[in-house]
């Protein structure tokens, strides 16, 4: 077994997982994190329109997570992004949000094989993402990568995870 990769995080924090659809954000996101930290995109659509896969409620699930961010980030609350985030345009509004508040922001990427990505995509009980949507997602978390525009968009650190090994392995701690 891979020895275990321990991030250390800021408190608090924002940290933004970035990856697509079957990459394992929430899986990941549910074993480091309480419930209530994890702000998730998909649990917003289905609390809009009673369907977490609905994209036509995309504009309002994510109305109501800047909103319901901006509201832990003021209250210094380490707040957990869990959405695809492969573009810089979905970023930008989570970085300021955070440099707004005066919390540092933390990038955790999400970098599998898409082999494996839309396997696990393909294979998972319940919504399965179209297969054209997984790779359109990543191909833009390709370029993000592949021209460093991550580095750029002022995260305090940017922590890239390759293997599911690593992902599993993934531990987090934070200053007392
Ligand atoms: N999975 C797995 N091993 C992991 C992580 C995830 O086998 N270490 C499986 C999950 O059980 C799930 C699938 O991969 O069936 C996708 O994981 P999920 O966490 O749901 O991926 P997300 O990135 O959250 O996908 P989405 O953006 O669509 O919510
Ligand atoms: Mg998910």
């Amino acid at each position: 077994m891979q020895a275990p990769r321990v991030l250390s995080l800021p408190e608090p924090c924002l940290v933004v997982l970035i990856g697509a659809a079957g990459s394992g954000k929430s899986t990941l996101a549910a074993r480091l994190f309480p419930p209530d930290a994890v702000l998730s995109s998909d649990a917003y659509r289905a609390v809009v329109s009673g369907d977490e896969a609905d994209q036509r409620a995309t504009r309002t699930a994510f109305a109501i997570l800047h909103r319901e961010l901006d509201r832990r980030l003021a209250l210094g609350r380490t707040t957990v992004i869990d959405a695809t985030s492969v573009t810089p345009f979905a970023r930008r509004g989570l970085v300021r949000s955070a440099a707004a508040r005066g919390v540092p922001a933390v990038a955790i990427v999400l970098d599998l094989d898409p082999q494996i990505v839309l396997a696990r995509n393909a294979a998972r009980p319940g919504r399965v993402v179209p297969a054209d949507a997984v790779r359109r997602q990543l191909a833009d978390l390709g370029r993000s990568l592949r021209l460093g525009v991550l580095d750029a968009e002022g995260f305090a650190a940017v922590h890239l995870v390759r293997t599911p090994a690593e992902l599993d392995s993934l531990a987090v701690t934070r200053p007392a």
